[in-house]
């Protein structure tokens, strides 16, 4: 293993700031800075007790590279020898590491014993005169099953020492902790009142009862109350959250940090962490995982051995496991397959398996603000299919995406179309690239039926045709079966949102559905008998192949440039018509569209051939800008209620490219194509998504640039370090000409 690095303290200023470098939804690649260190999350903080090393922290520094630990500051003053050790030398000394090292404050042994011998803010005062990088306020445990009085003692008595703690810390950072029990309104009210304080990282605590009973569902429940309401800049640890097979869920959810002595109580135990689950040593023949800590003895060899030997191998092993697994749930965001991962531990064990059901039935739902509109709707790469692939939030999100989308308003011909002129046909059955697979049907259709409005079905939505190569619809990697996966059901649930979408409620929109598994002519003949009383044919005058069949291949483009300014930068279907009007499109020798001219012959927008996205230029993204206005429009959302009577509710949605404010100083960086950072964001409108386009503006709302979100609208203003938009074009001030930065893949 390589020697690992000396820690690298923060730059001046950014004590205590939490910065966001990947992120899927909530689940997010992050660093700490503190004075001392800079600690990536998310980790586990192994437990040191001082008293008893299992593993040492300078093994744990120098062989298992592990930047930083826990351990407990309350048993550190009651030992007067670690207590004056620690007061003269530090923390650091006294463990021997140099790492990050983050204390607790006695708040378990006060629940275990029923008091400390120490007051609250006099333990905050040791912990910062000992040099802690992270200290933690003297809490009050919350024990899932108290009554609700007691819960609420918990929050109220807790945040009541806050003040106190935190004048106690001083420059040190604080971890203010959320109590509340399961009573789920107190857990949101302790976030709330907690994180109106300036505390550094936001433990949850209370939930090691829950754990210890596999009360998974529970758990995830308190999660998701308490990180709805921990500002979002901040870093959430789960107190004592050891066991690998949570850590993918707990991350998806956005906690950051873990602590756990579960490596060394296992050990001592005689068992043994895996990804999935525990394994006793006794009774074993072979490992049944790989390890590189257990590679060279049998389990045979193990249960011979010293017993603090045993329990020293198998701590070492344990931690290997936790280590790795949050590795894996690194690369897993990275990667974009975090909900993947969860799906996969979900399988391994059946209380996680309920607890995941019921977060994908329920649970992200609950929380969708945060969870599905973080998450970034357009994916890099082919997705691979699983069950509840269709559950992820992401997928929830790029569906929502696609809803933005509203039928077109004019024909092939030109000829001005009402939401009610259209006949939809649904087409199911072949895989993509759908261009190839059913584009020349598609034409077909158009041609002899100009008012056909051809959806396709993909196993995670109906999409409109005018979306057919865009990620993740066109990237599912999975058996033939997908592609006619519950196609009833779907276009059942296509009725209600097509009438939503046009704002009729008529009885049209029935769709016709099609299976395209068959040769085309018969898929015609099929349809010609269904459309033939219905449905205009087309004008026979009209030479739709003239020269090379380009009035049909500039509508569709037409239509799937619209329908991209529609769901990507969530334009009004008026608003699109009207920059689009007359525009000209430049395809590359395949014949797809590489540039998008406007009628005046400006360059506006181009496309993504990777994933089916949409750039702006630099004068795309001024004109989208110049025609934004904060506009709002309220639908009413037919559907049905539980009893089958129809229901109308009303549903606002917020129209216009969003707009990132950003402060003076920043004005002259971003013309020159520098990303807009965090800390220079006054505020932004509209709705963010992490992954689309975006404006960026100064606060008379002049145009600056163009760029692609980074984070939500929530989180722009609110975090102090990182990269807010990363910028595409800045527009220099003379206008002659626009700075832009160097693009590497996968920027927009
Ligand atoms: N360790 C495990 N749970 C808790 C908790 O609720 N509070 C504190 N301070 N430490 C913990």
């Amino acid at each position: 293993m390589e020697a690992p690095t000396e820690p690298v303290p923060c730059k001046e200023g950014d004590h205590g700031k939490f910065e966001v470098s990947v992120r899927d939804g909530l689940a997010r690649i992050g660093r700490l800075h503190t004075d001392s260190h800079i600690l990536e999350t998310p980790t586990l903080l192994p437990v040191v007790n001082p008293n008893i090393l299992t593993v040492t922290p300078r093994e744990m520094w120098d062989d298992f590279d592990i930047k930083g630990l826990i351990t407990n500051s309350y048993v550190i003053w009651k030992h007067e020898k670690l207590k004056q050790h620690a007061l003269e030398k530090g923390v650091h000394d006294l463990l021997d590491y140099p790492g990050f090292v983050m204390t607790d404050s006695g708040t378990f042994q006060q629940d275990a014993y029923g008091d400390v011998e120490v007051g609250p803010d006099e333990i905050v005062a040791f912990q910062r005169d000992i040099g802690v990088d992270v200290a933690t306020m003297l809490d009050v445990f919350g024990r899932p099953d108290d009554s609700r009085e007691r819960s609420e003692h918990s929050v109220i008595e807790t945040v009541a020492r806050a003040p106190g703690a935190l004048a106690a810390a001083g420059d040190t950072l604080l971890n203010g902790p959320i109590q509340g029990g399961l009573e789920l309104d107190l857990r949101e009210w302790s976030a709330q009142l907690m994180g109106e304080h300036p505390f550094a990282i936001h433990p949850i605590g209370g939930i090691v009862p829950l754990m210890e009973k596999r009360r998974y569902r529970e758990l995830l429940e308190v999660i998701l109350a308490c990180r709805g309401e921990i500002p979002i800049e901040r870093p959430v640890h789960l107190f004592g959250c050891g066991h690998p097979m949570l850590f993918p869920v707990a991350v998806a959810l956005g906690v950051d940090l873990f602590d756990s002595a579960a490596y060394a109580l296992f050990a001592r135990n005689g068992r043994i962490l895996t990804p999935t689950r525990t394994v006793r040593l006794e009774g074993l023949t072979e490992w049944p995982f790989p390890s590189y800590h257990l590679h060279d003895v049998t389990p045979a060899q193990v249960r011979e051995m010293d017993l603090n030997d045993q329990t020293r191998l198998l701590a070492k092993h344990n931690l290997e496991v936790t280590m790795n697994e949050l590795s894996r749930c690194r690369e897993a965001v990275r990667e974009g397959t975090i909900w993947h991962l969860v799906e996969e531990r979900a399988a391994a064990d059946p209380s996680l398996q309920e607890a995941v059901e019921w977060l994908f039935d329920e649970g992200i739902h609950q929380a969708q603000g945060s969870l599905i509109g973080s998450s970034a709707p357009i994916r890099t790469g082919g997705v691979d299919w699983t069950e509840w692939l269709t559950r992820h939030p992401w997928a929830i999100s790029g569906q929502m995406i696609a809803e933005r989308w509203e039928v077109p308003t004019k024909n092939l011909n030109g000829e001005d179309m009402s939401p009610n002129d259209w006949k939809v046909v649904l087409i199911y059955g072949r895989p993509p690239p759908w261009r190839d697979s059913i584009g020349s049907l598609v034409k077909e259709l158009l041609k002899r039926w100009p008012n056909v409005l051809p959806l396709v079905h993909t196993p995670l939505g109906i999409i409109p045709y005018a979306l057919e190569d865009l990620n993740p619809f066109a990237h599912v990697e999975g058996p033939k079966s997908i592609w006619i996966l519950d196609v009833e059901q779907d276009a059942d649930e296509l009725v209600p949102w097509l009438r939503t979408l046009t704002e009729s409620d008529s009885e049209g929109f029935h769709p016709l559905i099609v299976d395209v598994r068959r040769p085309q002519t018969e898929v015609l003949e099929e349809l010609a008998a269904e459309l033939a009383p219905s449905v205009r044919v087309a004008d026979t005058s009209i030479d739709h192949e003239s020269p090379s069949g380009e009035l049909i291949r500039d509508h569709l483009d037409w239509c799937a440039t619209r329908a991209k300014l529609m769901t990507q930068c969530n334009i009004e279907a008026q608003v699109a018509d009207d920059v689009l009007d007359g525009c000209s499109f430049v395809r590359n020798r395949r014949g797809r569209v590489k540039n998008i001219c406007a009628s005046d012959g400006e360059h506006i927008l181009s496309s993504r051939l990777s994933d089916g996205g949409l750039s702006l230029t630099l004068e795309g993204a001024r004109r989208l800008h110049a025609r934004n206005r904060t506009s709002s429009i309220t639908l009413r959302v037919f559907g049905e209620s539980e009893d089958g009577a129809e229901e109308n509710t009303e549903v606002v949605i917020e129209h216009g490219l969003p707009t990132v404010v950003v402060e003076e100083g920043a004005e002259e960086f971003v013309r020159k194509g520098r990303s807009v950072m965090h800390f220079s964001v006054v505020k932004s409108t509209g709705v963010m998504l992490p992954g689309l386009p975006c404006v960026i503006t100064d606060e008379s709302g002049e145009f600056l640039a163009h760029g692609i979100a980074k984070c939500t609208d929530w989180e722009a203003a609110a975090f102090q370090k990182g990269v807010a938009v990363k910028v595409k074009e800045g527009a220099r001030i003379d206008a002659s000409a626009a700075f832009t930065t160097a693009s590497q893949p996968g920027d927009d």
